[in-house]
């Protein structure tokens, strides 16, 4: 795949749309659906089936909606957000020990992972693996048991590390080839880069926020042979270099500057979400616009307030009833009465719906935006003298951050 190609596309395709992936829809309040094609809301809004609304959701659109040219926009996405699937190798070996301690979640990714970092290691003859960002160190203690691997977990959570070491401590394990924890801060410390050798193969599970650059700058200055890196929370990310647009190609490009609510939405790639919950999400979301349009008319704040968690419980009763919850969390004194506040509720229910349906469109660029970020680290690397794929290895419903960037020094 041509990274700097696609790139473009998906800068050229995201462009005209700023108005809402930056934006927060409650935000664009009181104007919210504006910046949105009246025709996509209408044919996206006369769904009621919950079946129906969660494929939408889900993206599985095809085959349900009928405006043209939003079954275009839907069709973009989809090519865009595109990457091919990791190349498979022969199965890791497994015993009775190897998934002792570890969710079907991490299993999964351990299992489509490890073969190709053992297949790496080999290749390029490796002296050691660092997991980067490693928590209790599951992924290394399995490298290590099932390949016998020289492998070090690094994290700068010694609470995290201390409960890997004593699971680990559980474990057969071989009396001279041991899992090593390395307790390191990657940023601040100059610890890190002393790590990052010609021998030495960085990779990194779910590296979150700046983490994932700080790893891709470093070792690669360091020139390290081969990394692997998967990136999450992008919402830790800032507007600003360093964070986003890392490539020189990006910056000779008039690049996108993500906003935090467009880094947020490149976390919300996936919705995993069940009918049962399906329910809750609606009701959650639509008291929180309700409330935002309530605070904007009545009580002057035009900005978002953040709020505290209500009680889940506190959905299956009224919109008055979490209002008033709500106001006493925030020192705010009711103007209303319940009744009049559940009055407000159903005055502005339909626009309410209507903002729920324009975010289907908004949440639809998540992805994007996550290709967007993911692409721009590709480049750089391969700037770094690096051969670069960027590749699907989990299954999106099990483990949405699931697009991993393989760089091999060339
Ligand atoms: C999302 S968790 C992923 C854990 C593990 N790789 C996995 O996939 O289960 C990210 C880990 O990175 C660690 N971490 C975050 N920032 C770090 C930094 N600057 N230096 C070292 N570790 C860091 C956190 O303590 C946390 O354990």
């Amino acid at each position: 795949m041509n990274h700097r190609e696609r790139f473009l596309q998906i800068r050229d395709f995201l462009k005209p749309y700023q108005e809402i992936w930056q934006n927060e829809i409650m935000l664009m309040y009181p104007n919210p659906l504006d910046a949105f094609s009246q025709n996509w809301i209408e044919d996206l809004h006369r769904f009621q089936d919950k079946k129906d609304i969660i494929r939408l959701e889900k993206k599985d659109v095809f085959g349900l909606i009928q405006d043209s040219s939003l079954i275009e926009f839907y069709q973009k996405i989809k090519t865009l957000s595109a990457l091919p699937a990791a190349r498979t190798y022969p199965p890791m070996p497994e015993d009775s020990q190897t998934w002792l301690f570890i969710t079907p979640k991490k299993q999964h990714e351990i299992r489509h992972l490890a073969p190709h970092i053992n297949h790496l290691y080999q290749k390029r003859n490796i002296d050691q693996v660092v997991d980067i960002g490693g928590g209790i160190g599951l992924l290394a203690q399995t490298l290590n048991g099932q390949y016998q691997l020289r492998v070090a977990s690094l994290d700068m959570d010694p609470v995290m590390q201390n409960t890997g070491k004593v699971r680990y401590g559980k474990k057969p394990k071989h009396p001279e080839n041991q899992v090593q924890y390395l307790n390191v801060k990657v940023e601040d410390s100059g610890e890190f880069p002393k790590l990052m050798s010609a021998n030495v193969m960085p990779i990194g599970l779910h590296t979150c926020g700046k983490l994932a650059l700080d790893i891709i700058t470093v070792s690669s200055s360091k020139k390290v042979p081969v990394l692997v890196n998967f990136g999450c929370c992008y919402h830790k990310l800032d507007e600003v270099p360093g964070h986003q647009n890392i490539s020189l190609f990006a910056n000779a490009h008039e690049p996108l500057w993500l906003s935090q609510f467009a880094l947020t939405l490149a976390c919300r790639a996936h919705n995993r979400m069940n009918e049962e919950e399906y329910d809750f999400k609606v009701k959650v979301k639509h008291f929180r616009y309700a409330i935002h349009i309530l605070l904007y008319e009545h009580y002057g704040f035009t900005e978002l307030i953040t709020l505290g968690n209500s009680s889940p419980k506190l959905y299956d009763l009224t919109f008055a009833d979490y209002v008033l919850d709500q106001l006493k969390r925030i020192n705010l004194e009711p103007k209303h009465s319940f009744v009049e506040l559940n009055a407000f509720f159903e005055k502005i229910k339909t626009l309410v719906g209507k903002m729920q349906t324009a975010g289907l469109i908004r949440d639809a660029f998540g992805r994007v935006l996550e290709t967007y970020l993911l692409l721009d680290r590709a480049i750089y690397l391969e700037e770094q003298g690096y051969q670069v794929e960027v590749e699907e290895f989990f299954h999106e419903e099990l483990s949405p951050r699931n697009i991993g960037i393989t760089a091999i020094l060339v």
